[in-house]
């Protein structure tokens, strides 16, 4: 359940209950009040946009006063875990600052009103481990939680599904495999880029379901489509909220099970920043993920830290030249002397070599020049349904 209508007088909640959500409310108003020695004091009146309850559910306490609706009311319900997990992606500093708000305010609401019980919260507010900018305004606070909800009931719906891009041989433009690229389709926005919804998946910690979701799905769809004998790799991204525990291990050993494809044709695709965090837990996440018999491929490489010691210390079997410095081959300048070297670095490591973002035929001759093994981009393909893809490995 989102959404709730009170009519007017309508208690929300009593004073002292336990909390499982906070709500902003939509439309109408609601009265924060308390009783005491059967006199009734409005504490506050709340209307739209604002937001009430999220004392308790921060800090796990009772609630700290009645809310009723003034007039008919419609509020939109924020679970518990939803709120706890936005502080979590905050600056430990903020769930501090609220830790010690809740407390001083319900010491400073115990004198207020005298005989107000003991009725304190532990005063023990989740602690964010990321970074936040925008716990801001109630208006961008309802924005985000209906585009969690909505990104929810699409995981549940089944609507993000894996997009198939060719992953071609430079040497002769066949076919060797396919990167699942995540698509939403939305009942009422059509066709969802990963870029308007990535960001907000990683946000409110949904991502995860999604890659899997994907990883899953791609699985599923490639070993249907591929004829017994000639088998393409599938190469399938996880994304950084991966590599800070061992839950991906089993999940992907479910899905490689559940779907009965072969691991030694699966590639999982990282990029460094999936290693920075915790580089100690990432290596140990990619050697048991390596150990499901999985290859591993750094993602993006060039842009971002391009670390020689990630390089060095990780256990990657691919290396993915990322198109920025791809599309300046044969242009002057020193980018054609950096992607030799690194293909050159990359070779000598033993990890073969995928360049991206190859959208026009003159970078193939350099490319197959600099001995890059793999290439990818709109020049061959782009990504395609999974309808397609029967016709693209019969090409
Ligand atoms: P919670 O303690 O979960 O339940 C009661 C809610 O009322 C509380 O969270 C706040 O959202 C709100 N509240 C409590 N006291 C006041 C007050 N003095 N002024 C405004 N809002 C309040
Ligand atoms: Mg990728």
């Amino acid at each position: 359940m989102i959404r709730k209508t009170y009519l007017p007088g309508a208690t929300i909640f009593f004073e002292g209950q336990p909390a499982d959500c906070a709500y902003i409310v939509e439309r109408g108003q609601v009265e924060i009040c308390a009783v005491r020695d059967r006199t009734h004091i409005t504490l506050a009146t709340l209307g739209q946009g604002e937001i009430f309850g999220e004392m308790a559910v921060l800090d796990d306490g009772v609630r700290s006063a009645e809310a009723r609706a003034v007039q008919e009311t419609e509020v939109l319900i924020i679970r518990s875990d939803q709120l706890r997990r936005r502080i979590l992606e905050a600056e430990p500093i903020v769930g501090q600052v609220l830790s010690s708000l809740i407390k001083r305010f319900r010491q400073a609401q115990t004198g207020l009103l005298s005989d107000l019980p003991t009725r304190m919260g532990t005063s023990h507010v989740v602690m964010p481990n990321a970074n936040c900018d925008e716990i801001g305004s109630s208006g961008a606070a309802l924005e985000w939680l209906l585009r969690e909800y909505d990104l929810e009931r699409g995981l549940a719906a089944g609507e993000f599904v894996p997009f198939f891009q060719p992953i071609v041989m430079i040497e002769d433009g066949s076919i060797a495999g396919f990167e699942a690229l995540a698509r939403w389709r939305h009942p009422e926005r059509g066709l969802v880029p990963p870029s308007e919804f990535i960001d907000l998946g990683e946000r409110c910690g949904l991502i995860r379901h999604i890659d899997l979701a994907i990883i899953a799905e791609a699985c599923r769809l490639l070993r249907q489509a591929t004829p017994a004998g000639a088998t393409p790799f599938l190469s399938v991204n996880l994304s950084a909220q991966h590599f800070t525990d061992f839950g991906v291990v089993a999940s992907l050993s479910k899905i490689l099970s559940d779907t009965g494809f072969d691991p030694a044709y699966l590639k999982v695709e990282l990029t460094e920043t999936a290693l920075v965090q915790d580089p100690r837990k990432a290596h140990e996440v990619l050697t048991q993920i390596k150990g499901l018999g999985v290859t591993i491929a750094l993602d993006d490489f060039g842009t971002g830290y391009s670390s020689l010691s990630y390089l060095h210390s990780f256990p990657f079997d691919v290396l993915k030249i990322d198109q920025s410095f791809v599309r300046q081959l044969g242009k002057p300048g020193r980018t054609h002397d950096i992607v030799e070297t690194i293909i050159m670095l990359a070779n000598r490591m033993g990890m073969l070599v995928v360049a991206e973002g190859i959208e026009t035929p003159d970078l193939i001759p350099p490319l197959q020049q600099l001995g890059c093994t793999f290439g990818q981009g709109y020049h061959y393909s782009r990504p395609v349904p999974a309808s397609e893809l029967a016709g693209l490995l019969a090409r």
